[in-house]
C-alpha cells in the first residue's frame, strides 16, 4: 500500500528508550506525583513553587537525553513525504526536533518554552523557572509558567490537527496509552476520513480496537521497520 497524506501521533512511549519516563507505565511519572498537583491550573494556583520545581527537574533531565532510532525513522519519513506529512506529539521533550523533524506540532506544549500570564507571550526557556522569574517581553515578574497544556485545558493547534486528520489516508499512533483526550480520539476521526489506521506500541493501548493494523514491540524496533516498509512501497508505487 502506498499513501499520499500521513499524520503521525506520538506519546511518551516513543521517548522511553531515550531514558524519558512515561506517565502510566509501572513506575511512571503519575505513580510518583499526583497529576492534580503539577499538571492542572488548580495545582499551579495552589502551589506554584511545587509546579516550577517539578518542571525544572524535568527540564534538567531532558537536557541529557538524545533522540533514538524511532525519532530518527520519523524524520526520514518526513524527508520523503514533505508537505504531505504531519507529526503531532503529546510529548513536551525536544527529541523529535533533535532527530530532524520540522513538520511537527506540540499539542501539549514544550518544557523549554515559557508563557507569561501577564502579557500572554511565549519565550524559549532552558534554565530553571521560579516565582521570581521575569518575562523577557513585558518584564513582569512572578507571572511566568512552563508552556505546557494541563489537564482540563485545550491543547494547542487543534484546528490544524483536525484538518490534517480529516484529509489523511494514513494515521499512525506511536507510544501512547490512549488515555487522554482529545489525542485518544484522533484514530476515530481518521477512520471517518477513510484513512488506514496503525498502532505502534509496546502493548495494546486503551484504543487498540480502533486500529486496523498494529505492530507491538519497542519503538526503536517497530517504528524503523514500519517506516522502511512505507518507503519501500513508495519506491514500488
Ligand atoms: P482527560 O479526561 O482527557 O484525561 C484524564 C486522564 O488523566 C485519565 O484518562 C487518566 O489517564 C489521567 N488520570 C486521571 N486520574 C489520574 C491520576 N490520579 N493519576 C494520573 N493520571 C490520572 O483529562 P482532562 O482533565 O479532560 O483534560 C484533557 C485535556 O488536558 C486535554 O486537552 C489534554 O490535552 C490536556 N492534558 C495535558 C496534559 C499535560 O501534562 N500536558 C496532561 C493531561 C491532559
Ligand atoms: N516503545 C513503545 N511503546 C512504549 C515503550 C517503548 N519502548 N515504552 C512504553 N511504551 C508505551 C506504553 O505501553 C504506553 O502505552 O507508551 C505508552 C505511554 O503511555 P503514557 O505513559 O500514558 O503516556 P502518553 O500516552 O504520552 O500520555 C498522554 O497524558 O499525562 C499526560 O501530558 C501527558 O502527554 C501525556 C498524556
Amino acid at each position: 500500500m502506498s499513501f499520499d497524506r500521513i499524520v503521525i501521533l506520538t506519546g511518551a512511549g516513543i521517548s522511553a528508550e531515550s531514558g524519558v519516563d512515561t506517565f502510566r507505565d509501572r513506575n511512571g511519572i503519575w505513580s510518583k506525583v499526583d497529576y492534580r498537583d503539577v499538571a492542572t491550573p488548580e495545582g499551579f494556583a495552589r502551589n506554584p513553587r511545587k509546579v516550577h520545581a517539578f518542571y525544572n527537574e524535568r527540564r534538567r533531565r531532558l537536557r541529557g537525553i538524545r533522540p533514538n532510532a524511532a525519532h530518527e525513522a520519523l524524520a526520514r519519513l518526513e524527508a520523503a513525504y514533505g508537505g504531505s506529512y504531519l507529526l503531532v506529539t503529546q510529548n513536551i521533550d525536544g527529541l523529535h526536533e533533535g532527530a530532524g523533524s520540522r513538520r511537527l506540532l506540540h499539542m501539549h506544549g514544550e518544557v523549554n518554552s515559557a508563557l507569561c500570564e501577564a502579557c500572554g507571550k511565549r519565550s524559549r526557556w532552558s534554565g530553571d523557572m521560579s516565582i521570581n522569574s521575569q518575562c523577557p517581553h513585558c518584564q513582569t515578574t512572578g507571572r511566568m509558567r512552563v508552556d505546557v497544556v494541563w489537564f482540563g485545558e485545550m491543547p494547542y493547534h487543534m484546528d490544524r490537527i483536525e484538518a490534517a486528520i480529516a484529509t489523511c489516508d494514513l494515521f499512525v499512533s506511536i507510544g501512547t496509552s490512549g488515555n487522554v483526550y482529545p489525542a485518544a480520539g484522533f484514530v476515530e476521526q481518521a477512520r471517518l476520513a477513510g484513512a488506514h489506521t496503525v498502532e505502534l506500541n509496546l502493548e495494546p493501548s486503551e484504543g487498540f480496537s480502533s486500529f486496523e493494523e498494529a505492530l507491538y514491540g519497542r519503538a526503536t524496533e517497530v517504528v524503523p521497520a514500519f517506516v522502511s516498509r512505507i518507503l519501500a512501497a513508495e519506491v514500488d508505487a
